[in-house]
């Protein structure tokens, strides 16, 4: 099931041979350093088949990332509804993303997010994509500046799912683009 291609990418459902590169991302200490958690292996085949079974079942989730000319898996981009009440409402979608680490620097996310909110806006309808980080997660809320969406700091919020082991993880900024804005300004993001 392929969601969208880019020049050097492609969005698809998870297959079977994905599932290391889905655990590593799930517990390499640095993709993780802004997650209160590591997953195991175990925990990360459960989360890979729930995620699978989301996508498949309602074409939302966090799609696999693989480079185009070999399907090799390299993180994810996705979209999904989020499951945040009372901070978002039911029904809010968020666009998100991670890589291994041996892929940061090279424009991927970049690339793939752009074709996502754009798929998003035109072939989903969706009225607006959402994306969330801890603020001194840079390089993610330099992906959200890129592909043009905009700081919202009125919706900002502390996440009540981070454990207090974890107080400077829980600050969260959030940023915003709607189908509007995307329409009139995304050909300007895309420069
Ligand atoms: C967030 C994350 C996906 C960003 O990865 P990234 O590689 O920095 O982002 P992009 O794919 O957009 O690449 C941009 C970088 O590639 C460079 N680049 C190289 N070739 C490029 C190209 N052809 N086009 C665009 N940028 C290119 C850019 O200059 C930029 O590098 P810089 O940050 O050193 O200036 C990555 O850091 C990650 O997986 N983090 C861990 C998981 C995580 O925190 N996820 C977000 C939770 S909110």
């Amino acid at each position: 099931m392929i969601i969208l291609e880019t020049g050097r990418l492609r969005l698809r459902a998870w297959i079977e041979t994905d599932r290391e590169l889905f655990a590593e991302i799930n517990s390499d200490p640095a993709v993780m350093e802004f997650f209160p958690f590591r997953r195991t292996r175990a925990e990360a085949d459960a989360l890979f088949d729930r995620n699978n079974r989301n996508i498949r079942e309602t074409g939302f989730g966090f799609f696999a990332l693989a480079f185009r000319e070999n399907d090799a898996p390299i993180g994810f981009c996705g979209l999904a509804r989020t499951d945040l009440e009372p901070h978002l409402p039911d029904g809010t979608v968020e666009i998100g993303w991670r890589l291994a680490l041996r892929h940061w620097g090279k424009g991927y996310v970049t690339e793939a997010a752009r074709a996502l909110l754009d798929y998003g806006f035109s072939e989903r309808k969706l009225g607006e994509i959402v994306a969330i980080a801890v603020p001194a997660n840079t390089r993610s809320t330099a992906v959200m500046t890129r592909i043009g969406m905009r700081p919202d700091s009125k919706r900002d919020f502390d996440h009540s799912g981070v454990p207090d082991t974890h107080p400077h993880l829980r600050r969260h900024v959030l940023y915003a683009t709607t189908a509007e804005e995307w329409r009139r300004d995304g050909s300007a993001a895309k420069r």
